[in-house]
């Protein structure tokens, strides 16, 4: 397949970008950081998005996006101009070419009252990152939706939670993590299989492609801590409220990987392996 990833330079983008090397043509979509993996190609998804017909994917998988979810709080505008008008034109030109596209959208499209959300279930977001997001559903093929994406390298310019997490103890500084805001975090690599899965299939609809167990951030600390053998007096409990967010954040936006389990091939991992995964990774 020739397969055009945006976002190549990202948490997921770029793990899609090396896993589908290994049997593929990969285009790898970038902005400010030029990516690991894949032929980069440099572009905007506020600007003309034209040059993608030069490319002539057989598959677009859509990653970019405005990310922070505090900066789409404050900057609507761009946040809407990136992460809705940028993901209809990208789902136009797949359709124009013939082309499979996938959207990679978020946990953050639920309110967050209830958690063990399904695909069916009715989303309707808190925040301004989680509006853009949901909008941007309408376009593509297929939807795939994680929660907290991890992994073993910094991406786009950034550590992601687990690694700020494993240098912090390391380094032997305390974090404060809040123990009232539930998540299904989902590691990176499992994530790129099951969207290549996806792919490569061809599916249509919605997937919840998280990891597959539900915890609450503190306790997500904890495993992490457990797993690579660090302190976990360092560990400070604390709670939403304490935090100072611009956006709200849904409290429980955990995700049922059921219907991912079942249909695809590449099922999500538990907590457990998937940190095992991790650290064999950052071996
Ligand atoms: N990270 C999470 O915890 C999480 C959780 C749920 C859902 N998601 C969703 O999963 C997807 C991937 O997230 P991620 O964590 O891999 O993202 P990320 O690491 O923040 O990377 C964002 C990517 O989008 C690119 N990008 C940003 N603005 C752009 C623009 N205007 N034009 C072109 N490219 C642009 C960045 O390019 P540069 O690096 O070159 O700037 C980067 O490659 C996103 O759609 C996100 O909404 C993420």
């Amino acid at each position: 397949m020739r397969i055009f990833i945006t976002g190549g330079s990202g948490l997921l983008g770029a793990k899609i970008a090396e896993l589908a090397l290994q049997d593929h043509e990969v285009y790898a979509g970038y902005c400010h950081n030029k990516p690991e993996f894949g032929e980069p190609v440099k572009f905007n998804l506020a600007d003309e998005l034209a040059f993608i017909h030069e490319i002539k994917p057989e598959v677009i998988i859509h990653t970019a996006a405005l990310t922070n979810v505090d900066e789409c709080e404050t900057n609507k505008e761009l946040a809407y101009k990136i992460n809705v008008e940028g993901t209809k034109r990208v789902a136009a030109i797949a359709h124009e070419l013939d082309a499979f596209s996938v959207y990679v959208s978020t946990d953050y499209v639920f309110p967050g009252d209830k958690g063990h959300y399904k695909e069916v279930d009715e989303p309707n977001p808190v925040d301004y990152y989680g509006y853009t997001k949901l909008q941007g559903e309408q376009y593509c093929d297929c939807v795939a939706r994680p929660c907290v994406i991890y992994g073993a390298k910094p991406a786009s310019g950034k550590v992601n939670f687990a690694l700020w997490i494993i240098e912090t103890l390391r380094n032997g500084e305390k974090v404060n993590i809040v123990t009232d805001q539930y998540i299904t975090p989902t590691l990176n690599t499992n994530l790129a299989q099951m969207v290549l899965e996806i792919a490569k299939r061809r599916l249509k609809g919605i997937f919840h492609t998280a990891g597959a167990t539900r915890v609450s951030r503190y306790e997500f600390a904890l495993q992490v801590a457990d797993k690579f053998g660090l302190d976990k007096d360092l560990i400070v409990a604390s709670r939403m409220v304490d935090m100072r967010w611009a956006a709200l954040r849904p409290m429980d936006s955990s995700l049922d990987t059921t219907k991912a389990a079942k249909y695809l091939k590449e099922k999500p991992y538990s907590l457990d392996m998937a940190l095992e995964v991790l650290r064999g990774e950052l071996r």
